[in-house]
């Protein structure tokens, strides 16, 4: 097994930075299927204009799923308890019975009864081909509301993930306005902005993370360049897939390495998973490289499973894991001692 080489010299926690962390974005649920047979049989040429196409599938699976609620629950794993803020459906009960046993915070999530919550269904057949379909659903509610109406006080950092695009742009705002610290995780609505709306998303964040092919599209967007995007905010990370990720801080390029995976089931949710590891060091203040480290090792349990929240592990096998591979020069030992204190 490869072997981490960490360069960085770590430095002595302070006092937990962060405490109280709202994460907003979607919560969703994720249905999976398979069609034993291939899409391309079925489409035929000159009928394209009349689709009427129904497929059998002999297999489906029901997975929590969305981007906040994914790094709400890992977050919790590693025994940091977040306030996950989103609109949900009138189906959402079970979830958030799942989601309080692990530790998160649902008190701030809004359920709208008239809809269903947010549903991605994917069909995949044999040929890894996909017929995808995305219901917004209580999702579209987001923007109705204010941190100031689901959180009183001042939370130490606000995590702005994917969502309503709208709901998006008016937590950012909010923000700022209250200058509150925020985490400008926009990955897949890139797409979606126009150059000032992504611009009102991502404007006086602390943190951006995006991934590196999210990076380059947002540059383009944006007219800029890793350099002016790095000048604008304290940390700027982007993650690069099975090379690890990059941190620019201070002028600085921290290398952050990824860690070995058994193998590899499903690569979706890999970077909420990253995202919450990282945040997990930065509310520990740790040194950048070692949340960025985290955050690594957070994706390979996310790689190893099917689905985003299916697996498990408690804090003391992470630990372990991570000394199996890295060197943390005992600073990990911190979150022992609030793990078993928590009980
Ligand atoms: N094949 C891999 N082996 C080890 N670690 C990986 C692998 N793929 C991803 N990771 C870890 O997960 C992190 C996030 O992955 P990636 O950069 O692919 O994010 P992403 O494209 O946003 O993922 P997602 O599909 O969840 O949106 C990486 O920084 C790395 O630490
Ligand atoms: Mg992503």
């Amino acid at each position: 097994m490869t072997v981490v080489y960490c360069t960085t010299v770590f430095r002595k926690p302070a006092q937990e930075q962060f405490m109280n962390i709202i994460i907003t974005g979607s919560i969703a649920y994720d249905y999976l299927m398979r069609f034993p047979g291939r899409f391309t049989d079925h489409l035929i040429g000159e009928q394209l204009h009349q689709i009427s196409l129904s497929f059998l599938v002999d297999d489906m699976t029901k997975h929590w799923g969305g981007v906040a609620a994914n790094i709400a629950f890992n977050t919790a794993m590693l025994g940091l308890r977040t306030h996950l803020m989103g609109t949900t459906g009138r189906d959402f009960p079970d979830y958030r019975r799942w989601l309080d046993n692990v530790g998160v915070d649902t008190s701030t999530v809004r359920q709208i009864d008239e809809v269903f919550t947010a549903s991605f269904f994917v069909n995949t057949d044999l040929d890894n081909n996909q017929i995808a379909s995305f219901y917004t659903g209580a999702m579209a509610y987001a923007k109705n509301y204010s941190i100031a109406d689901v959180y009183e006080g001042q939370p130490d950092l606000v995590v702005i993930s994917p969502n309503d695009p709208d709901a998006m742009i008016k937590l950012a705002r909010e923000c700022r306005q209250r200058a509150i610290p925020f985490m400008a995780d926009p990955s897949q609505q890139i797409p979606r902005f126009t150059s000032d709306q992504l611009l009102e998303t991502t404007e006086g964040a602390r943190i951006l993370i995006v991934n590196a092919y999210e990076a380059g599209v947002l540059c383009k967007q944006l007219g800029q360049t890793i350099d002016d995007l790095q000048a604008q905010h304290e940390i700027l990370v982007v993650t690069q897939g099975a090379s690890g990720a990059l941190i620019y801080h201070q002028g600085q390029k921290i290398d952050v390495p990824a860690f070995p995976v058994d193998a590899i089931l499903d690569p979706t949710g890999a970077g909420d998973a990253f995202r919450a590891g990282f945040l997990r060091g930065m509310a520990a203040d740790f040194p950048l490289q070692l949340c960025g480290m985290m955050g690594s090792l957070c994706a390979c349990y996310v790689l190893e499973q099917v689905g985003t929240q299916n697996h498990n592990f408690t804090v003391s096998e992470f630990v372990q894991r991570f000394r199996q591979h890295a060197d943390d020069e005992g600073l990990l030992d911190s979150l022992l001692v609030e793990a078993s204190v928590s009980g």
